[in-house]
């Protein structure tokens, strides 16, 4: 299925590098004060490297290392690297949020491909916002790009058990709520959540779009789950290096490789994995960007019939290291395929099809993928709820959620804001039991800019203290991917663009039939018009530079969150095409 393209050709670089015009000598004659000889620039393939290192984006600071492996690919087969960084958000210190700069960094990753002599690129990529970004960028520009991640972190552990990036965090932090764990024993734990370079180990956002990379075929086989600091992914990094410059003169591009088959099996990867609800947001963009008409209902439809078989932290008790031991990504592939759940032909960036890439891997561990009469639940696809709560839907991850509560009425408890959720959430005289049903609001993509991962509100402490563990939350929030529960995220349209999560008042009565899919607020219409008409939008927009422009053009969270004129494809042609000098 190899594709081909005739070999050699005139490159795009050479627009810039070739010939003896004054602007050529110009381009080259610049670039040699890096030392670089008069050969590099004859028509071999010029390969630019999209770094996301940053010191500030911990869980990619071991990216330069693994550049360097991808330049002695790329030299090895006669291309010319040049390593170029990009735009990098680090989950866990950008602040409003991450989420609100993956437009910002798609955007300038664009610009910095299309504006630049390249014939393609290599996209070194890691922490949660990063691949889907360059995925972004790259995807509109459609020259061949190749994923490369950064790899996870080793296992953590704290007294001998496994300590999961997150929702270690997070358990830990309800047990101190809860009176199990001191404050002493949880700054003791600290220490243990980050044992190496990498990115979080459990299956949160950024393993899953690592896993989403690789099943859309953006990556080579196997490239997901090899952890950081394992020699094996500075050979895969080193391997990529080489083929992207295959792919060049193959002109192998993205919009050839993530079609809509590649999207069904990548949301139908998600599910056996137990991937983050945030690989729903950035499919949806990524899909945007090659011009495939990707809706919520693709994800339910598709995912519905899934089982998660991928034991791994958050809905399971394994972390990416175990996964990678396992035999990782390719065997779950490998499972779909022979379960009729993966489109066998679908293009993988190596040329070969997703198929030939994983039909003949071995499953080394049964305990961490597991078979199908073992998997975690037998309906792993994330749930879409519609109702009049969320008339353009909301998601569900219903592997991380709890059986019991899968159908049940309880009453509204509400927060008006996660300042408001924080002010009261501990306070002995807030009207709260587990059978109520926490609402938040103004956390969506305008109210909180960028989506805040706070959906997975912890639970009051005089629930905890019972035992209890679990309670539904609704919210237009998003919450990380190493979280669980039965958290209800991304209502549409959210609470700060007048959808009716903004009406929700304390006490009311809320329906959730996740069978179903449905997701009410029993309060009859004539009240809900006369709030509406009493509503006054209590977010103050953000007015001037990007955060201006992020809040007038962001589209809803059931359409990918991207900003609306930045969808579609632009390809590689530069505007004004003419020299500046
Ligand atoms: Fe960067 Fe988890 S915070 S990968």
């Amino acid at each position: 299925m190899t594709k081909k393209a005739e070999w050699p050709r005139k490159l795009r670089s050479q627009e810039w590098f070739g010939g003896t015009s004054r602007d050529a000598i110009y381009h080259r004659g610049w670039l040699k004060n890096q030392g670089y000889p008069n050969d590099l620039f004859d028509g071999r393939p010029v390969i630019g490297i999209l770094n996301t290192w940053s010191d500030m984006t911990p869980c990619n600071g071991h990216l330069r290392e693994l550049a360097e492996k991808v330049k002695a690919g790329v030299w090895e087969a006669g291309g010319f690297p040049m390593e170029v960084p990009v735009f990098s958000a680090s989950e866990n210190t950008f602040r409003p949020t991450a989420m609100m700069f993956r437009n910002l960094a798609a955007l300038a990753v664009e610009e910095v491909i299309r504006g630049q002599p390249m014939d393609g690129c290599v996209l070194l990529v890691g922490c949660d916002k990063t691949t889907p970004s360059l995925l972004m960028g790259a995807a509109s520009v459609d020259l061949p790009s190749i994923v490369v991640t950064g790899g996870p972190m080793l296992n953590g552990y704290f007294r001998g058990e496994r300590v999961g990036s997150g929702t270690h965090l997070w358990k830990f932090s309800e047990m101190v709520k809860a009176g199990e764990m001191t404050q002493a024993e949880f700054l003791e734990a600290e220490a243990s959540m980050s044992r190496s370079s990498g990115t979080c180990n459990t299956m949160g956002t950024a393993s899953t779009m690592a896993s989403m990379a690789e099943a859309l075929g953006m990556a080579l086989s196997g490239n997901a789950a090899i952890p950081a600091v394992d020699s094996r992914r500075r050979v895969m990094a080193q391997l990529t290096g080489r083929r992207i410059v295959q792919m060049v003169k193959d002109d192998l591009k993205p919009s050839e490789v993530m079609t809509r088959q590649a999207f069904e099996n990548a949301i139908r990867t998600n599910a056996a994995i137990g991937g983050s609800t945030n690989a729903v947001i950035h499919l949806l963009a990524i899909a945007g960007r090659v011009g495939i008409d990707l809706t919520l209902d693709d994800w339910d439809r598709c995912g519905r019939d899934v089982s998660t078989i991928v034991n791994l932290m958050p809905s399971g008790k394994y972390l990416m290291e175990e996964f990678f031991y396992a035999g990782g990504l390719p065997v779950v592939l490998k499972r779909l395929g022979e379960a009729g759940l993966l489109h066998k032909d679908a293009l993988t960036v190596s040329g070969e099809t997703v198929w030939d890439e994983v039909k003949d891997v071995v499953n080394w561990n049964e305990d961490v993928i597991l078979p199908a009469d073992k998997a975690l639940t037998s309906s792993g696809g994330i749930v879409v709820l519609r109702g009049n709560l969320a008339p353009k839907g909301a998601v569900l991850k219903p592997s991380a959620a709890s059986p019991h509560l899968m159908q049940h009425t309880g009453r509204a408890v509400v927060f008006e804001s996660i300042e408001d959720y924080h002010a009261r959430i501990n306070r002995d005289d807030l009207d709260i039991d587990e059978t109520c049903i926490m609402v938040l609001k103004y956390c969506g993509p305008k109210g909180y800019p960028g989506m805040a991962e706070v959906g997975n509100m912890g639970l009051p402490p005089k629930v905890l203290k019972k035992g209890i563990t679990d309670m539904i939350r609704i919210s237009d929030a998003r919450m990380s991917g190493t979280a669980y529960g039965t958290v209800i995220l991304h209502t549409a349209p959210e609470a700060a663009d007048g959808g009716p999560l903004a009406l929700v008042e304390n006490g009311d009565i809320i329906e959730v039939d996740i069978p179903a899919r449905k997701l009410e607020l029993k309060v009859p219409d004539e009240e809900l018009a006369r709030r509406r008409a009493a509503w006054v939008n209590p977010v103050q927009p953000l007015v001037g530079g990007y955060g201006g422009l992020y809040v007038k053009t962001v589209m809803q969270a059931d359409t990918g969150a991207d900003l609306d004129f930045l969808v579609g494809q632009r390809g590689s042609r530069i505007p004004m095409d003419r020299d500046s000098h």
